[in-house]
């Protein structure tokens, strides 16, 4: 099977395993996993941040950012389709007890326009606006890209108005990739930052909260709080840095691939780009009822061996990733030409 659901079934490579086999381990719980604290210490120092608190997922990472920053009966301000809003299962309303106030952006993206009169008034009737979360690249926006400018511009604004500022990063590899902007000229814009090295990465898994001293020894106690701290996890975090050596530089690759994907799509008479242009690894589509439903188009596709995401009654995402090769993605891009054909 050729499976491009999503970024996130990549297996270990025999590099990976053989890294991972190799690490030295502690008890990460005692700050005694010398493979953990370099991650964190080498990953910090790449977002120009003083530290970071390994995690198990980019949800915990999220869920902590939103924790530390927030208290209940503050608000969040973030794009309506973000991942922290949709698929985080209510956390920040059930671990934060705060209240999300959404933005409708374009393409996952929000302006600095889009937040002018959105700080709620000093007020006892209203909720304390706190926070504002970005998402890099947007996953449900269609892998789209913030450009820096963008967003300096957006945190500018959220400090004239002493709101913090979290970036989702899970998949902030790809934005560097794109972009060539280099993870401390993100970071220096947000007071904390989410990474995933089980996304693009390639690592199975392993995510990351980076920020200032001060909040990760908070996060640390927060993690605790969440059970999400782990003994000799160094096995993991040796998973992680062979991903930060070796699997950032050819997300281009995956890049490429998803154009050989995103042409295919055009070809199709009933299958739309939900973007404008594919601009990293995601491609979401449009199904049109004349060829039938999300799910039914998956299902043909699975027939010929390829594996889609029908996240939606008439939208499909694919993904490319580590596991999935160019010839692969050939291969794949004829199946769906050939959805253009009469069943
Ligand atoms: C943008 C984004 N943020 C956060 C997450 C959560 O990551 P995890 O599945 O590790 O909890 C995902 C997962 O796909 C994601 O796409």
């Amino acid at each position: 099977m050729i499976d491009l659901r999503s970024d996130t079934v990549t297996k270990p490579t025999a590099g990976m395993l053989h890294a991972m086999m190799a690490a030295d381990v502690g008890d990460d719980v005692y700050g005694e996993d010398p493979t953990v604290n370099e991650l964190e210490r080498r990953t910090a120092a790449w977002f120009g941040m003083e530290a970071g608190v390994f995690v198990p997922s980019g949800t915990m990472a999220n869920q902590i950012a939103v924790r530390l920053h927030c208290q209940p009966q503050d608000e969040i301000l973030l794009e309506s389709t973000s991942h922290i809003y949709l698929w985080e299962a209510g956390g920040v309303a059930a671990l934060s007890g705060v209240t999300c106030r959404t933005l409708d952006g374009r393409f996952g993206q929000l302006a600095e326009t889009d937040f002018i009169g959105k700080v709620r008034p000093d007020d006892m009737h209203s909720v304390r606006t706190r926070l504002v979360c970005l998402e890099n690249t947007h996953n449900r926006g269609g892998g789209t890209v913030y450009t820096l400018e963008m967003v300096q511009a957006i945190s500018r604004w959220a400090r004239r108005y002493g709101l913090q500022m979290h970036l989702d990063g899970a998949r902030i590899w790809n934005a560097i990739v794109k972009t060539g902007v280099p993870p401390h000229r993100w970071g220096e814009w947000f007071d904390t930052v989410a990474v995933c090295f089980s996304k693009g990465l390639g690592a199975p898994v392993g995510s990351m909260l980076l920020g200032s001293k001060a909040l990760m020894d908070r996060a640390r106690r927060l993690r605790k709080l969440l059970g999400g701290a782990m003994r000799q996890v160094g096995y993991l975090a040796a998973a992680c840095q062979y991903a930060l050596d070796h699997h950032v530089h050819r997300l281009a690759e995956d890049h490429a691939h998803a154009q050989l994907l995103a042409q295919a799509v055009l070809d199709v008479p009933g299958l739309s780009l939900m973007t404008p242009e594919v601009e990293t690894n995601l491609i979401w589509v449009e199904v049109s009822p004349t060829l039938g439903t999300a799910a039914e188009v998956a299902r043909r596709l699975q027939a010929e061996g390829i594996l889609v995401a029908p996240l939606e009654e008439q939208v499909i995402r694919m993904a490319t990733h580590l596991d999935v090769s160019r010839q692969q993605c050939e291969q794949a891009a004829a199946a769906i030409r050939r959805l253009a054909r009469p069943v």
